[in-house]
């Protein structure tokens, strides 16, 4: 491993040695990686991934590791890949045509091996655990962490702890866990309170800690960015619109945005807008008032991925939409929804909390933040198949509970077995 690489302190920029185990700084603050840029040659750099693209096999044909040199450069046999990332970058159809943009594109990440986004990180951080000679990893998790690290720790002889919110956990993502064989403690409380018992936990019985408190998770997430302005020929689009839960993600790409522009890969930074939902939405709330973080006390959102009151990278977050002259925008349970209904029906599909990145679009178009003409990215985060609960009850018009009304819902017909009635159902 190169010198060239340390942690740093978000706050007081003290320094730590890349092959400690360590989340925080002694003043408390969150670390993160950081590498000596002006060693790197951007215009080189920028060929060897271009001659890497497409690659059939080896570490460099994931998606996180073509980039390894801004993720974790380490020989290629101490990585741990399941070949993710390589998901597809879709024009938005009737999704885009909803929000009111002409140039809308989606990046599905619910298209990697676990079925969403995490597994980016988490292919960086499980190597970190192989690199820091850790035996068991843990998370605190809404369910796509968790059944990522289950999945990569099952692939790689690491036992997997597991600690998720009692109830409202997706189906989809419980079920991974437990199929892959992690070790799973449904605790009395919600996720804040789980991600607080983990780190106590790690700290305690020496388990490594694989949420994105983790700067190596942060590292691979950012891969997110690179493949998509790859994929653009590296022509930057004038937003990059997603959820916000833990605010790892967001930190991610406004990092990796951060990282091109010093290299000279890009000479524009998009501005990024992170979504909230209305019942989870403390970074929108000190955004919009200008106010002091103050976590929700009870969050509850049906886009139960991220439902959560006290995001640990918010301090991160909201550096990255500075930089990049962002926004924050909350969506309400209807509006998530609808917006979900539509990247459905389009063909693409994904999780309730993926879809505030199209249920946010419509609304920073509406309000004339967001341009129609201009050019945005939407992340979708998750699978549609994570939360099929979701799904049909959308479409049944049972989701009274939350409010939510089935307004572009395509419900079953129940009708006798003649071709008759078929003839008038399908009309
Ligand atoms: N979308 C999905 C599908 C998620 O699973 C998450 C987070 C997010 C968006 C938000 O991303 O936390 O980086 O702001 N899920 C975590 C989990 C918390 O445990 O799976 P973030």
């Amino acid at each position: 491993m190169s010198t060239n690489i340390w942690l740093e302190c978000i706050k007081c920029s003290q320094k730590y040695e890349i092959n400690k185990i360590r989340y925080t700084c002694d003043c408390g603050a969150l670390l993160e990686v950081k590498r000596d840029l002006s060693k790197i040659d951007g215009k080189k750099l920028l060929q060897t991934w271009e001659k890497r693209w497409g690659a059939k096999r080896g570490v460099v044909s994931s998606g996180v590791w073509r980039y390894k040199e801004l993720i974790l450069d380490l020989p290629d046999d101490e990585i741990i890949t399941r070949q993710e990332g390589n998901t597809r970058l879709y024009p938005a159809g009737k999704a885009g045509e909803y929000a009111g943009l002409n140039n809308f594109l989606l990046k599905h990440e619910g298209e990697n091996p676990s079925g969403s986004f995490k597994d980016r990180g988490m292919t960086c951080g499980i190597t970190a655990a192989k690199m820091l000679n850790a035996k068991i990893v843990a998370c605190a998790s809404t369910g796509n962490t968790s059944a990522s690290m289950a999945s990569y720790a099952a692939g790689s002889g690491f036992k997997a702890v597991i600690f998720i919110p009692s109830g409202k956990i997706a189906y989809g993502k419980l079920a991974q866990a437990l199929a892959y064989g992690g070790k799973t403690l449904q605790i009395e409380g919600n996720f804040d309170d789980a991600m607080s018992l983990v780190q106590k936990v790690c700290d305690k019985l020496n388990i490594y800690l694989l949420n994105s408190i983790n700067p190596f998770r942060i590292e691979g997430q950012k891969a997110i960015l690179f493949e998509t302005l790859q994929q653009l020929d590296w022509q930057v689009p004038d937003w990059f619109i997603l959820p916000g839960g833990n605010l790892g993600n967001n930190t991610a790409l406004s990092k990796g945005l951060m990282e091109l522009y010093e290299l000279g890969i890009i000479n524009k930074i998009p501005r990024m807008a992170v979504i909230q939902a209305e019942g989870a939405n403390p970074l929108y709330t000190m955004w919009k008032n200008k106010t002091e973080f103050v976590p929700v006390n009870d969050p509850d959102t049906i886009a139960t991925a991220i439902k959560i009151g006290n995001p640990i990278s918010w301090e991160k977050s909201l550096r990255g939409i500075k930089w990049t002259n962002g926004v924050v925008e909350e969506v309400t349970e209807q509006e998530i929804m609808d917006a979900k209904a539509m990247v459905d029906a389009s063909g693409i599909g994904a999780e309730p909390a993926s879809c505030c990145s199209v249920a946010g679009a419509k609304k920073l178009v509406d309000s004339g933040v967001i341009r129609s003409d201009e050019s945005v990215v939407g992340i979708l985060t998750g699978n549609l198949l994570k939360d099929p609960d979701a799904v049909v009850n959308y479409h049944l018009d049972k989701l009274s509970d939350y409010g939510i009304k089935g307004n572009f819902k395509n419900s079953p017909i129940v009708i006798d077995a003649t071709v008759e009635a078929v003839k008038n159902a399908i009309g």
